[in-house]
């Protein structure tokens, strides 16, 4: 509870998956949190789910891809619970794909929401941070950013994400803002894209343990507790990184080497 004491936090696309498991998590270490989601049944829920559990917590709806609509959704939060200290860039879109076949309208619309509706929170906030005298922004990427697991505009997105914290990092150090990314690996979501393949193969999820080292893809907790940790005074000397939570994921080809021991 005392992580956070009264840190006025805004989480994008609150409304459901990991940015849901995000606001419950710093709303129970003691943040004030604002959800914000286009979609406002959604992110209504997730305020009423917060509020059942006795936190203080209210809803904005914005399309991060429009800037006038981020700038106005933050500044009601400022008037509601005071200057946002914290945010987290968690909104995202996808419908998967590949090179070959994805469209044009399609590889547009993902690097808007990922990319560009990423810059436009950060550009809405800087200069309220500044003003305070600092803050702390996380932007959620994924494993995607850094290697190929299909969906290219998707991961084009997301690896621009991490060049972006770094140069938020860099840039605006001085000005007390604090800067990482989070990259998940798989994480059992209703995302779009993995509704999709859920309907394909119900065990989805259980098939793609195999490739994690420790067994199993992540949980929306288990972004939700680095979030957290990354967002506190305990991380008050780290900026600028990209800090996958994937459960060894990118550490290595765990099942190509299974392949190469029954070789032996
Ligand atoms: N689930 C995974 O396997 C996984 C893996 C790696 C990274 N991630 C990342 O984690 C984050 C959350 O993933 P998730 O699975 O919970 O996603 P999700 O699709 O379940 O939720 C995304 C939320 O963002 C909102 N949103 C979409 N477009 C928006 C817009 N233009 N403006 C405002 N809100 C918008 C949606 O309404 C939704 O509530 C994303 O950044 C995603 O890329 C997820």
């Amino acid at each position: 509870m005392s992580r956070y004491k009264n840190t006025v936090a805004l989480i994008t696309g609150a409304g459901q998956g990991i940015g849901r498991a995000i606001a419950q998590k710093l709303a129970k270490d003691g943040a004030l949190v604002t959800v914000l989601d286009i979609d406002e049944g959604n992110g209504r829920k997730t305020v009423e789910m917060l509020k059942q559990d006795g936190h203080q917590s209210h809803f904005v709806r914005a399309d991060i891809t429009n800037f006038s609509e981020v700038e106005e959704a933050f500044a009601k939060t400022a008037e509601k619970l005071g200057p946002i200290e914290l945010l987290i860039n968690n909104a995202a879109f996808s419908i998967a794909g590949n090179l070959e076949n994805i469209s044009l309208d399609a590889w547009h619309r993902e690097i808007d929401v990922n990319l560009n509706g990423t810059y436009h929170c950060i550009r809405a906030i800087v200069p309220a941070m500044t003003k305070a005298g600092g803050g702390v922004i996380i932007n959620i990427s994924s494993v995607n950013g850094v290697r190929y697991f299909g969906n290219p505009s998707y991961s084009a997105a997301k690896a621009g994400i991490i060049n972006l914290t770094q140069s938020v990092a860099s840039e605006f150090g001085g000005k007390g803002i604090r800067c990482n990314a989070v990259l998940p690996g798989a994480v059992r979501t209703d995302a779009i894209t993995w509704k999709t393949r859920i309907e394909k193969d119900p065990n989805i999820f259980e098939k793609l343990g195999r490739w994690y080292p420790v067994g199993r893809v992540g949980e929306p907790e288990d972004i939700a507790k680095a979030v957290s940790f990354l967002g506190s005074n305990e991380a008050e000397f780290i900026s600028g990184v990209a800090l996958p939570v994937d459960g060894g994921l990118l550490a290595g080809m765990n099942v190509m080497i299974e392949d190469f021991i029954l070789e032996d």
